[in-house]
């Protein structure tokens, strides 16, 4: 059965883009986090949307199951092979077409960075509106199936609110593919908004038609200290209402600072500790430092460093997006990347460790997030990363106060069994029918999202 697999894909792609060997298909099988691992017979590349559909229709006829994979920094477990699947991978159809300067567009296929896709748009004197950490290896095909959200949120929208068309293979092999970039094109189902956020489950993203946003280079970095968690989530309300330039408004807290810089040897960004941080950024035509001064003097911070040259404002975003890597360095870790409405915000930080400690009394919680969109990243080390307890006693409590229990990293395997928490058995059927709509054969990532 393996031979036959292995030999038959070989046919479509060639032998030099099957890989089997395990010592180089284990890293296609192993996900970010070290959490989710399993193993697969092949690792298929191929180059092309043809390729892909070829693929794609044989591994339909032969009842094969595929794992769609991009750059492998999904956090919810749903880009590897947990039952022996064949690993789809998008890498090779990394094609960035030119800017259309006129309307703001680009085409992008599928195995394209995110980085790619930021140089190719800020080249044309556009820039894209999406951005997170792991942009020199996320792809855009993983962000659409996983509707990435990252730190632009509030100004820009998600994934979704960027993508006009998409190209993409179904379960059968049929290749769909709208991307002419018209803005108002209402000619029924707008299959894009259904693949944004389908995790592999629906199609296999091969290509892009993306909106651009104006590039706006004139930017000021602040990172504030607030004594009360509740200053500095009643401040980042006041800075989305005074601060049309407003970018990202990122939340830290400070044993999440302090292991940030005991693990990569920086020093504290401020000259005294907070319990509570900010990291702030405006953005504009001209410079917007004053209107974020004067925005800052209303607040009740206890400090700020302030950048504008691009290596410190660099160095302040450290702070933040080094978090996921510092904390992946103390284990894989249960992250529950959660939204709560805003006036259930401070209450679900006060007492979330305290409903982790209930399970196991070893467990260290990490917060941090996204602050303009109610979006925290609950980080749970220092517990048996297979004890699911504790991603029950999270959720449970994001489910109380009404929250969703995934805001920007998606199901995955690793939400699988909480989706009634946020979706009611009508929600799941429907989803279900439309799943063996598109994937007949049930081939395409089986492991993830919905229940088996
Ligand atoms: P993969 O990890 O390869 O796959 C993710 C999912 O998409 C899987 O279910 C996979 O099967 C499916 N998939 C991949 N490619 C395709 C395709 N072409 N067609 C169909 N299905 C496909 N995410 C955020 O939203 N916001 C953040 O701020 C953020 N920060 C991060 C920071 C770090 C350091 C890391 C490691 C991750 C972060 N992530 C964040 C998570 C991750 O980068 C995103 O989920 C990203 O969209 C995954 O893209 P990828 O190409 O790596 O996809
Ligand atoms: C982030 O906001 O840094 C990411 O979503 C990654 C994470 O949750 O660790
Ligand atoms: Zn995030």
């Amino acid at each position: 059965m393996t031979l036959d697999v292995v030999d038959s894909l070989r046919s479509v792609v060639g032998a030099a883009h099957v890989l089997t060997d395990p010592s180089v298909t284990e890293s296609y099988a192993v996900d970010w986090t070290g959490r989710f691992a399993g193993s697969t017979p092949a690792v298929v590349r191929p180059a092309s949307t043809t390729e892909v559909a070829a693929v794609v229709e044989w591994c339909a006829d032969n009842g094969v199951a595929v794992v769609p994979q991009g750059g492998n920094t999904g956090l919810v477990g749903g880009s590897v092979p947990l039952r022996r699947e064949v690993v789809l991978s998008l890498r090779r159809l990394d094609a960035v077409s030119a800017v259309d300067s006129v309307t703001g567009q680009v085409t992008v296929a599928a195995g394209a960075t995110i980085a790619a896709v930021q140089r190719a748009a800020r080249g044309a004197g556009w820039e894209y509106g999406v951005d997170w950490g792991a942009r020199d290896t996320a792809t855009i095909g993983g962000s659409i199936a996983t509707n990435a959200g990252g730190s632009k949120v509030a100004r820009y929208g998600d994934t979704r609110a960027q993508v006009l068309g998409v190209e993409a293979v179904l379960g059968d092999g049929s290749v769909v593919s709208h991307l002419g970039g018209l803005v108002k094109d209402n000619t029924g189902y707008h299959l894009p908004s259904l693949l944004c956020g389908s995790e592999g489950t629906l199609g296999i993203v091969t290509g892009a038609r993306l909106r651009l946003v104006p590039r706006v280079d004139e930017r000021v970095v602040a990172l504030l200290g607030f004594a009360r968690v509740d200053d500095a989530l009643a401040a980042c309300g006041l800075l989305r209402r005074s601060l049309p330039s407003l970018e990202a408004v990122e939340l830290m807290f400070d044993d999440g600072l302090a292991l940030v810089c005991s693990s990569f040897g920086l020093s504290q960004p401020l000259p005294a500790p907070a319990a509570a941080y900010l990291l702030v950024e405006c953005a504009d035509r001209l410079d917007p430092s004053d209107a974020l001064a004067s925005a800052v003097a209303a607040l009740r911070s206890t400090g700020a460093a302030v950048a504008t040259e691009p290596g410190r404002r660099a160095e302040l975003w450290r702070y933040r997006e080094g978090h996921t890597e510092a904390i992946n360095l103390l284990g894989p870790p249960h992250k529950l990347d959660v939204t709560l409405p805003p006036a259930a915000l401070a209450a679900f930080v006060d007492s979330v460790g305290a409903r982790v400690l209930t399970v196991d009394r070893r467990a260290q919680v990490w917060l941090f997030g996204h602050a303009a969109d109610g979006n925290l990243h609950v980080n749970v080390t220092g517990v048996d990363p297979s004890d699911e307890r504790i991603d029950s006693a999270v959720l449970d409590l994001v489910a109380e106060h009404r929250g969703s229990i995934s805001a920007e990293h998606g199901i995955g395997t690793a939400k699988k069994q909480w989706l009634h928490l946020n979706r009611s058995a009508a929600e799941i059927a429907a989803m279900q029918s439309i799943k063996r709509a598109l994937d007949p054969h049930g081939i395409l990532n089986p492991n993830v999202l919905l229940p088996s």
